[in-house]
Formats: structure tokens, C-alpha cells, sequence
């Protein structure tokens, strides 16, 4: 058992950071010109520049060894070899190997799970022909025109994500919705936009019982089931799941329901057939381009030494900051309209991942584990909350992703703008300004001295504040699967070093358990386990209200 604060090289990182002191990030730029080129890692789909970050030869070194201390290397052989990494459930995490373009043998409590992968991309590929030849048809003989994926969290986050990143790679055009949310505003948003006779619906749910999917899925078969009868089912509705009973049950017919397995943790699943939604989009041979850039990270990450390692060491910068500088939250800033809901998917991927108190050996963890994970796209959050990464009094670690070409043809005149502004983001957190510098500004721009000694004081702006670049040359298949394997990777780095188990979300479930309870309440039962007063009152005082709506 690692006990990890107790470890001389976490006490050697504590001195060391106590060491280092407020020394300034602008003075290692201007003693060493090659910095950038120190700190710079490159592989076919990313560049990563980790230059403008709190550290020196030494500290890479201590960091290195904190990973050796914590056996990270078998810890990624377990990985990708499907021990039951997740220990709480006993079960593997094996979403490398969906994308492992050579399907390699990998034995599950006694099967070759490749066999079932490759089963199941094929049913894929042929449910994606069919729709898009219009061999697979509505109740009415319309052609499929609109694609409805009902699911939530890991099976809503990623179809959505990927669709609206890789929208300018579609093959068809078939129009998608998602419906994650109980909210039945959402729902009818959609149906708003959709002709019922030419929509296709995924029940995309790994459990097959989710309340919000479920809900939503029941409601809308309801909604077809008038429409066009028996029909409906068989003709619009799919599933994808890993309880096959139970989407039987709810009446989708064997041939449409697409297998997901245990060993797939939902948020890593948008390489199975939650992915779906995005292979009809973009097509099979995109699908695979996608696919086989996150296969690519993964030989990067499996194989490549720990100081040229990119997940590696973006995990271990992040352990750097929140455990020895104090830092809470990170900000995760795409420079790429299409990139703009990557934040909330990396939200699900990192909180619900790491987002833990109680380590692998069942003991409370007495050190920050998983950071806040917020964002906005570039450049809008300059001109909101970038006010608080410059002057602030919170230490917030910045990943800014950018991406060299535009996702519009012959266009140059907006990116230079939009990467321009990344990097000078990253350029004013690291420099700052100042005293000096604004007080000589100002003068130079006619005040009057003594206004701009006044003024100079608010301008300053302290700079050493961190921030990586991942520098994409475009949002194309390939580098998309590239850039969400190494958060991945990252966050199963950090999760090792912190001596969790990335793999199950207990938080969340006891959410699930007090609902049906809260339910009946609303509902007006009895309720049949304790409910808080504040609970019991906010209930009553919704009953009176509501009512009056
Ligand atoms: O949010 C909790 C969670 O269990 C996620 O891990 C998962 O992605 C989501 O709910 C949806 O679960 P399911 O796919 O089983 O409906």
C-alpha cells in the first residue's frame, strides 16, 4: 500500500516548490531561448508546448519519480492488458481496445473480446450503409432524414461533442438531435424540428435504466407508437446498451440493438456504438480515421518514456499545481467554435473520474485529488472570467487547445485573430506587466505622472501563471481521437498517482437511489424512507405553486 504524502519524493516536491518561490516564469523565458524547444512535445496529431509552466529540469525530475513511485509503467500495462482496474466494480477498462485498428486478441474471463468488437464495428457499418442507402426505411417508407439519440452523461456527451466538431466531415445529410436532459422543453425543442415519419431514435443508455433516458425514450415511443402504430418500434427505434433484456422489454427488436459491454465505463465510450450517432454522420472510413488517431495516442502513451510522454506529463503538471501551488480549478480554453462542448465532455471525464475521496485501499484521501474543471470557447471567456485568471487571488492552471487551420474553406483572416488571441492569453498569464512596465505606458501615453503612478498600481498584473498550448493543425477526424485519448490518458495518469479508481462514480449513484423516494413525495405518497425538513418543505411549497401554474 503507497501511502503517497508520505513518500520522500512527495515531502522533495513540497520543499522543492517552497524552494522555487515566486521565481518567475519571465525570467526563465528571457535567460534560456530555447525554452519553447525544451518543453515542446510533437507527435503526428499534436503539438504540445508545456513551456509556460512553473518548472525546471529539477522539478521534471521529481515528477518523473513520483510517477516511478506509484509503478505507473505496470500500472498502464494493467490497463491496456484489462486487469480489473476498476476494483469496486471487478471489472476491466478495456476502451483501448475499441479502437485498436488490428482487433489484437485480448482475453476476457476467458474470450477474445476483439471478436466482439469487430462484430459489432461491422453491424455498425452496415446499419450506417443501410441508412444512408435508404435500405432502411421509416413505418412509411421515408427515407431516414433526422437521427434523435436520447441518453445522458457519457452517452450523450461524446455523440454530441464529436457530431458538432466533425460536422464539416459529414457524408450525409442527416440532421442530428440530442435529447439528454428530463426536461421535457428539450424534447419538444426537438420535435419541433424533426418529421416524425423520417427520424430515426437511439435509445443510447449502457445501463438501460436511467431515469432521464428511459423517460424521455418512453415518451417519445409513445408519441410514434400513435403516430404509426406497432411500426414504430421496429422501424424507428434502436438501442444501444449493454442490457439487451432490457431494451427486449422495451420492445426494440433483437436486430437493432447495438451490444456495449461492462468493461466499457461510459465516458470512454464514444469509440463503441455510442459512437453511432457520429458514424452515421461522418461516415465509416472518418469513423475509422477517428478511431485510429486515438490508437495512435494510445501507442504514444503505452510506449514512449515518461519525459517525452504528453499524457504524462500534462498529469503530472496538474499534480504539480493542485497538490503543490494549492490549485483548485482548471481552465480548459478551445480557440475553435466546433471545439465548444469538448469542455463539458471533459468535465464528465475528469470529475466524474476523479472526482473521489476514498482511495483503492478504502482509506480517505487526505490530499486534493481531481481539479474543477471550467471553460468557455475562445474568445468569449476573454471578455468574461480571463479578468480573474490575470488579476485574480486563485491559482488557475490553463490548457488552451488551438487549431492552426480553419474549419472553413480559404479562410485566414478570422484564425489569424483567433490564434493570435490564444496565445497572447498565454503570453499576458506568464509575463504579466509590471509596475515598471504600466507606469511607463502610461506615461509615454501623455498622463500626467502622478495619475499614472496612481494608475500603474491597478495595471499590474503578476503573470506566472501556467498554461499549456495543444496545437492542432486541424479539427480533423484523426486528431480529434488523438486529443481525447490523451485526456484520457491524463486523467488515468492522475487518478494513479492518486491512488483512485477512475472507473466508477458512487456520488453519482446515491442521486439515483434518493430519487425514486423523492419521487413518490412529489408525487404525493407516502414517502417511504426519511426526508429532510428542507427537502419536505421546498416538496410542499412546489405542490402549491405548481399547482397554480
Ligand atoms: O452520470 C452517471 C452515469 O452513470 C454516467 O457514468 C453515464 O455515462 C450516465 O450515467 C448514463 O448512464 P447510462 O448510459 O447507463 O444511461
Amino acid at each position: 500500500m503507497i501511502n503517497l504524502t508520505e513518500l520522500p519524493v512527495w515531502q522533495h516536491l513540497a520543499s522543492h516548490q517552497a524552494e522555487m518561490g515566486e521565481s518567475h516564469m519571465r525570467d526563465w523565458f528571457d535567460q534560456d531561448a530555447q525554452r519553447f524547444s525544451r518543453y515542446t512535445l510533437q507527435t503526428q496529431e499534436i503539438l504540445f508546448d508545456y513551456s509556460r509552466n512553473r518548472i525546471t529540469e529539477a522539478t521534471l525530475k521529481l515528477l518523473f519519480e513520483l510517477a516511478n513511485s506509484v509503478q505507473l509503467s505496470s500500472k498502464i500495462d494493467a490497463l491496456f492488458n484489462g486487469h480489473a482496474i476498476n476494483i469496486t466494480e471487478n471489472r476491466a477498462a478495456l476502451h483501448t481496445a475499441l479502437r485498436d485498428p488490428l482487433h489484437t486478441p485480448i482475453m476476457l474471463d476467458g474470450e477474445n473480446i476483439s471478436i466482439k468488437i469487430a462484430d459489432m464495428r461491422k453491424k455498425m457499418q452496415q446499419f450506417v450503409t443501410d441508412i444512408h442507402t435508404g435500405k432502411r426505411r421509416g413505418a412509411t417508407g421515408k427515407s431516414f432524414k433526422h437521427i434523435v439519440n436520447i441518453g445522458i452523461g457519457g452517452s450523450y456527451l461524446g455523440p454530441k461533442m464529436c457530431a458538432q466538431a466533425l460536422k464539416q466531415y459529414a457524408v450525409s445529410d442527416l440532421q442530428l438531435h440530442f435529447i439528454s436532459s428530463v426536461d421535457k422543453t428539450h424534447l419538444n425543442e426537438v420535435l419541433k424540428h424533426i418529421d416524425a415519419e423520417a427520424t430515426l431514435f437511439i435509445i443510447s443508455s449502457k445501463s438501460f435504466s436511467t431515469l432521464e433516458t428511459l423517460t424521455n425514450a418512453n415518451t417519445l415511443a409513445g408519441f410514434m407508437l400513435a403516430k404509426f402504430g406497432k411500426a414504430a418500434l421496429s422501424h424507428h427505434f434502436i438501442a444501444v446498451t449493454a442490457c439487451a433484456e432490457k431494451a427486449l422489454q422495451f420492445g426494440i427488436t433483437e436486430e437493432n440493438i447495438f451490444p456495449l459491454w461492462d468493461w466499457v465505463g461510459g465516458r470512454y465510450s464514444i469509440w463503441s456504438a455510442i459512437g453511432l450517432p457520429l458514424m452515421l454522420l461522418i461516415g465509416e472510413a472518418h469513423f475509422n480515421e477517428f478511431l485510429a488517431g486515438a490508437h495512435a495516442l494510445d501507442l504514444h502513451f503505452k510506449h514512449t518514456e515518461f519525459n517525452q510522454n504528453i499524457p504524462v506529463i500534462l498529469a503530472l503538471l496538474g499534480v504539480w499545481y493542485m497538490n503543490f501551488f494549492g490549485a483548485k480549478v482548471q481552465a480548459i480554453i478551445p480557440y475553435a467554435h466546433r471545439l465548444k462542448s469538448l469542455i463539458s465532455y471533459l468535465q464528465q471525464a475528469e470529475m466524474e473520474s476523479n472526482g473521489k475521496g476514498i482511495n483503492i485501499h478504502g482509506s480517505i484521501i487526505p490530499y486534493a485529488t481531481s481539479p474543477v474543471i471550467f471553460g468557455e470557447e475562445g474568445c468569449n471567456g476573454q471578455h468574461a472570467y480571463h479578468q480573474l485568471l490575470h488579476q485574480g487571488q486563485h491559482l488557475i492552471p490553463v490548457d488552451f487547445i488551438l487549431v492552426a487551420a480553419s474549419s472553413e474553406e480559404n479562410e485566414i483572416s478570422h484564425q489569424d485573430i483567433l490564434l493570435a488571441s490564444g496565445l497572447s492569453q498565454a503570453q499576458a498569464l506568464m509575463r504579466g506587466k509590471t509596475y515598471q512596465e504600466a507606469y511607463e505606458e502610461l506615461t509615454a501615453a501623455g498622463l500626467n505622472p502622478d495619475y499614472a503612478k496612481a494608475l500603474a498600481n491597478h495595471q499590474i498584473i503578476p503573470g506566472n501563471r501556467p498554461s499549456n498550448v495543444l496545437l492542432l493543425e486541424r479539427l480533423t477526424p484523426r486528431n480529434l481521437g488523438a486529443l481525447i485519448a490523451l485526456y484520457e490518458h491524463k486523467i488515468f495518469v492522475q487518478g494513479a498517482i492518486w491512488q483512485i479508481n477512475s472507473f466508477d462514480q458512487w456520488g453519482v449513484e446515491l442521486g439515483k437511489q434518493l430519487l425514486p423516494t423523492i419521487l413518490r413525495c412529489v408525487k404525493g405518497e407516502a414517502p417511504t424512507q426519511p426526508i429532510d425538513s428542507a427537502t419536505l418543505g421546498l416538496i410542499n411549497h412546489y405542490k402549491k405553486i405548481s399547482k397554480v401554474l
